[in-house]
C-alpha cells in the first residue's frame, strides 16, 4: 500500500437524472442516468493511512466530523478495507470549494474523490469502471465523477450480484461541434430539508407517478445519447429540461410531497423560457435543491447569466464547463 494518496474530482449534473434505488446497500439504481462532469468545485481528498490508530478520522474542510456524515465515511473505507485486506484506520482530509448540502451534488465530487484516494493508499488496484463501481458504493452519482465531460451510469442488469458488477459510469461520446456551459444559479446555499436519500426513498415507496416517469427516462436516455452524438445541443437542452421536471412531478405526488423548487427556482424557470422566446439556447435542469443550472451554448453564458442576476438579485451565478475525471494528484 501506498499509505498516502491525494485524488482531485468534480461534481457532476445529470442531465438525465437518477432517482430511485433498487438496493439501499449496493446503492443499485432503478434507471440509467447521464451526466455532464463540470470544471468547477473541485473536492481534494487526502486519505493516510494510520497505523496504530484506533479509530478512522474524518476531516471535511479541516473541522473533525462527527455522527451521520462520519459513519457514512466510515463505512466507505470498511469496503475499501475489506477489498484490500487491510485492518489499519485511515485519516480523511477533505476539502470541498461546493457549498456542502445545496443540492450541488457535493456528494458526488466528495465520494468520488474518496474513492480514487483510498483505494490508492489502501493498495487496491482498480480500474477505472472499479472505481466507479467502488464511489457508487458512497453516493449514487459519484460513480459519474471517474469520467470526463458525458458520462452514463448503467442501471445493471440480472440478479442483485450481476447487477452490482454491471453497474458503473462510461464516457458518452460528444459531437465535436458541442460547446455547452452550464450556468448554475445559487439561490440558497443553505442546507435541504430533506435528504436525497429519503425522499428517492418516499417517491419509489408512495409517488404513483414514479413508475411512468422511470420508463419515459429510459427513452430520454437514448435519445439523449443520439442528440449529443449528433451535437444538437437544442435537443440535449429539451430532453434535460423534460426528464428533470418530469423528476420533481415524481416528489410532488410523493406522500408527504417532496418539493424542493422555491420561489426564485420557479423565477429562473421563467427567466430560461423568456431568453428562449428571444431565440437564446437555454434550458433549465434542478436536483434536490431549489438552485437552477442552465445548460446553453458557451457563447451565450454571459447573456444568460446576466439575465438569471437581472430577474433574482442577489443569486450568485457561476459558469462551468465540462470538466476532467477524477485523478490522483500529488501524494
Ligand atoms: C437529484 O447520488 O446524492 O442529484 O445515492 O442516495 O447518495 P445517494 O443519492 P445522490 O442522488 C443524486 C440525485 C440527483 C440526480 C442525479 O444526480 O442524477
Amino acid at each position: 500500500a501506498a499509505g498516502s494518496a491525494t485524488a482531485v474530482a468534480h461534481p457532476n449534473i445529470a442531465l438525465v437524472k437518477y432517482w430511485g434505488k433498487r438496493d439501499e446497500a449496493l446503492v443499485l439504481p432503478r434507471v440509467g442516468s447521464l451526466s455532464m462532469t463540470l470544471d468547477v468545485f473541485a473536492t481534494t481528498t487526502r486519505v493516510t493511512l494510520a497505523p496504530g490508530a484506533g479509530r478512522d478520522e474524518v476531516l471535511l474542510d479541516g473541522a473533525s466530523a462527527a455522527g451521520s456524515q462520519r459513519q457514512r465515511v466510515v463505512a466507505f473505507l470498511d469496503l475499501v478495507r475489506a477489498g484490500a485486506g487491510s485492518t489499519l484506520k485511515a485519516v480523511v482530509d477533505s476539502r470541498n470549494t461546493v457549498p456542502t448540502g445545496a443540492g450541488l451534488a457535493s456528494s458526488a465530487s466528495g465520494f468520488a474523490a474518496l474513492a480514487v484516494a483510498a483505494a490508492a493508499a489502501y493498495g487496491l488496484d482498480l480500474d477505472v469502471r472499479g472505481l466507479s463501481r467502488l464511489a457508487r458504493r458512497g453516493s449514487g452519482s459519484a460513480c459519474r465523477s471517474l469520467i470526463a465531460a458525458f458520462a452514463q451510469w448503467h442501471a445493471g442488469t440480472g440478479d442483485l450480484r450481476q447487477a452490482d458488477l454491471t453497474s458503473y459510469a462510461e464516457p458518452v461520446p460528444a459531437g465535436a461541434g458541442l460547446d455547452p456551459a452550464l450556468v448554475v444559479a445559487v439561490l440558497n446555499a443553505g442546507p435541504k430539508a430533506v435528504s436525497s436519500r429519503e425522499a428517492m426513498r418516499r417517491t419509489v415507496a408512495t409517488s404513483p407517478l414514479y413508475g411512468p416517469w422511470a420508463d419515459s427516462s429510459a427513452e430520454d436516455l437514448d435519445q439523449m445519447r443520439a442528440a449529443l452524438a449528433a451535437g444538437d445541443l437544442e435537443e440535449v437542452g429539451r430532453i434535460a429540461e423534460r426528464n428533470a421536471l418530469g423528476m420533481h412531478a415524481t416528489m410532488l405526488a410523493a406522500r408527504p410531497a417532496v418539493r424542493y423548487l422555491a420561489p426564485d427556482s420557479l423565477t429562473v424557470l421563467d427567466t430560461v423560457q423568456g431568453l428562449r422566446a428571444r431565440g437564446v439556447c437555454a434550458y433549465a435542469t434542478m436536483d434536490a435543491g431549489p438552485n437552477v443550472k442552465v445548460l446553453c451554448p458557451r457563447g451565450q453564458a454571459p447573456q444568460v447569466a446576466a439575465a438569471i442576476v437581472g430577474a433574482v438579485p442577489g443569486a450568485r451565478v457561476i459558469t462551468a464547463g465540462p470538466g476532467p475525471a477524477a485523478y490522483l494528484s500529488a501524494p
